[in-house]
């Protein structure tokens, strides 16, 4: 096996009597873009600040691009980019020159630094405002920013936190495409943390869902569908039609069937292939469907699916408790 670019071995972080981040092991292996996906407060931005040396673990250990974040911390800085949630640019100062300036922190030499400055900020679209300052920027074009400068040292894991919370749809994608792209070409290991279900599947070849600092469920976003059984293929069909169930009982690739007042739901492995023999099988039964709909699961049946509640749901209830905080607070 090809060495992990990011391994833990029951990573472990306490806050008081908070456990943020409880025995994680993960192995990501280099080019993957892997995502940490869950509500607010699973231990992602705790996870993603131990490896990248900014906090320590109260136990356990992680290796990151060959060096343990223990004992290896610069080692570590060197290998790594980091886009982390807060601002962190130079509002004063131009793109340019916040790039040269993260450059000259690494030690990237100058000849090199100022070959690759315009082309990682025309690869994010910024290569026209190279001499603005970045208090002109919009928040994706800060973010972009943030995005190719974390890029600038060829760094070998590339951690991005949230990296699209808080833009609007069509940034949003934009910079989807920009991390598609900077992985492909440099076979980049990106590790990033997400509470959108849409984002870690565009994204992620591989998601751990986290919730309380475990992780609840882990493997492909198709993997993780399909572990729920299939996609669900429901059928209206006429009042007063007998039971319909019975001629879907021998089939293999029918995995449950249920039915309720006028509708038969099945639970079918690959639904869309199956939807022409569905429809013969109705018609040589003399049975007529008013509708049929095809739903896929997505990432959001699968957390409710192992936690009981959704992650909607769960930022609902952050927001609630902020409020009830905030209200404590001005008493
Ligand atoms: N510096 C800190 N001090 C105390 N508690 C913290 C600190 N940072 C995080 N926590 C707590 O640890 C848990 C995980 O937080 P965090 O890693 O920020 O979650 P996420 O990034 O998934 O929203 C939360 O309960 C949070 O309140
Ligand atoms: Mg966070």
């Amino acid at each position: 096996m090809t060495e992990a670019a990011v391994q833990t071995f029951e990573l472990t972080r306490r806050f008081g009597p908070v456990t943020a981040v409880d025995r994680l092991d993960l192995a990501i292996g280099r080019g993957e873009i892997f995502g940490l996906l869950g509500p607010n407060g699973a231990g992602k931005t705790t996870t993603l600040s131990m490896l990248a040396t900014l906090l320590p673990p109260t136990s356990g250990s992680a290796v990151v691009a060959g060096h343990d974040i223990s004992t290896g911390k610069d080692a570590v800085r060197r290998a790594i980019g980091l886009v982390f949630q807060d601002p962190s640019t130079d509002e004063e100062l131009t793109a340019w020159e916040n790039m040269d300036f993260h450059g000259r922190l690494y030690g990237v030499p100058r000849a090199k630094r100022w070959k690759r400055i315009p082309e990682l900020l025309d690869m994010v679209e910024l290569g026209d405002r190279t001499r603005h300052r970045v208090k002109t920027f919009s928040g994706g074009m800060k973010r972009r920013l943030e995005i190719a400068r974390g890029f600038l040292h060829h760094p070998k894991v590339l951690f991005l936190d949230e990296p699209t919370t808080g833009l609007d749809p069509q940034t949003r994608r934009r910079i989807w495409d920009h991390i598609l792209e900077i992985n492909r070409s440099r076979s980049l290991t990106i590790l990033l943390t997400t509470h959108s279900m849409e984002e870690a599947d565009a994204l992620c070849s591989r998601i751990a869902i986290m919730d309380h600092g475990s992780v609840i469920a882990m493997g492909t976003p198709a993997e993780l569908k399909d572990d729920l059984g299939g996609d669900v293929v429901s059928i209206t069909v006429a009042d007063g039609t007998d039971p319909v169930e019975s001629i879907f009982d021998d089939k293999p690739w029918v995995r449950t069937v249920r039915s309720r007042d006028g509708q038969v739901d099945l639970t079918v492995r690959g639904g869309e292939d199956h939807i022409p023999q569905i429809l013969r099988l109705l018609e040589s039964a003399g049975i007529e469907a008013r509708s049929l709909t095809l739903k896929k699961p997505t990432l959001e049946d699968v957390f409710i699916h192992h936690t009981g509640r959704g992650i909607r749901d769960s930022e609902a209830d952050t927001v609630e408790r902020m409020r009830q905080r905030r209200r404590a607070f001005s008493r």
